[in-house]
């Protein structure tokens, strides 16, 4: 995977903002700690943490391991310097499954709770699981990707909250389950700023 290091290390970034990047790299997604592609042509996974979170990367590349390759979760390749590689994982978080109407089902909400509660048996405390950090593969299986903060010790009620209100709002006949992505995005707001009744 030596080719992989210097991939990575062609990229550059400013802050969170990744400006410099080779073309065999194909963006997929970001979040606050990192940014993760695709390497062309290949069924893996780069998620390379920006300056300042780089050690994040042993953190996460550890819960893997001893994850050991459970299909609740991404398969693990390497956690290198900054960065890790990892199964790239055909489909859609369940953020995206809200704005494009794919129904979340019963099913889909008990996966999850299945694998965190896997995740709990080997000791971790599951934190941070929340709508884009959870896929529904091509497949129709489901993943719990970043486990990064698996390894935090305080309380999360992400997931907790995101199943109540499932099954408060969502459930209900009269609730759309297509979702303008504003709206998502202004209960995430109120959500964080603890303006919900939830
Ligand atoms: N293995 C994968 N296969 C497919 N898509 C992925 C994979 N890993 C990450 N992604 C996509 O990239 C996005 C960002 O990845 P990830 O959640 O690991 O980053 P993060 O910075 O740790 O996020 P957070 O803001 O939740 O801390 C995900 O929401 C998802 O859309
Ligand atoms: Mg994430």
């Amino acid at each position: 995977m030596g080719n992989i290091k210097d991939l990575v290390g062609k990229v550059q970034f400013d802050g969170d903002r990744p400006i410099v990047v080779p073309p065999e790299l194909q963006w997929i997604g970001q979040g606050r700690s990192a940014v993760v592609y695709r390497l062309q042509g290949t069924d893996l996974a780069i998620k390379i943490f920006y300056p300042g979170y780089e050690d994040l990367a042993h953190v996460e590349g550890e819960v893997y391991e001893k994850l050991n390759n459970h299909e609740f979760f991404p398969a693990f390749y390497e956690k290198g310097e900054g960065y890790l590689t990892m199964q790239y994982v055909e489909g859609i978080t369940f953020y995206d499954c809200l704005v494009n109407g794919v129904a979340i089902t019963d099913e889909m909400v008990q996966r999850v709770d299945e694998a965190l509660e896997f995740a709990c048996r080997l000791g971790f405390n599951p934190s941070d699981t929340h709508l884009k950090n959870i896929l529904l593969t091509t497949d129709d299986e489901v993943k719990v990707i970043d486990v990064v903060r698996f390894t935090q010790e305080f309380d999360c009620p992400h997931w907790r909250d995101l199943k109540k209100a499932y099954e408060t709002f969502y459930q209900r006949r009269y609730v759309p389950k297509k979702i303008p992505r504003f709206f998502i995005e202004f209960i995430i707001r109120l959500y964080r700023k603890r303006l919900l009744p939830i």
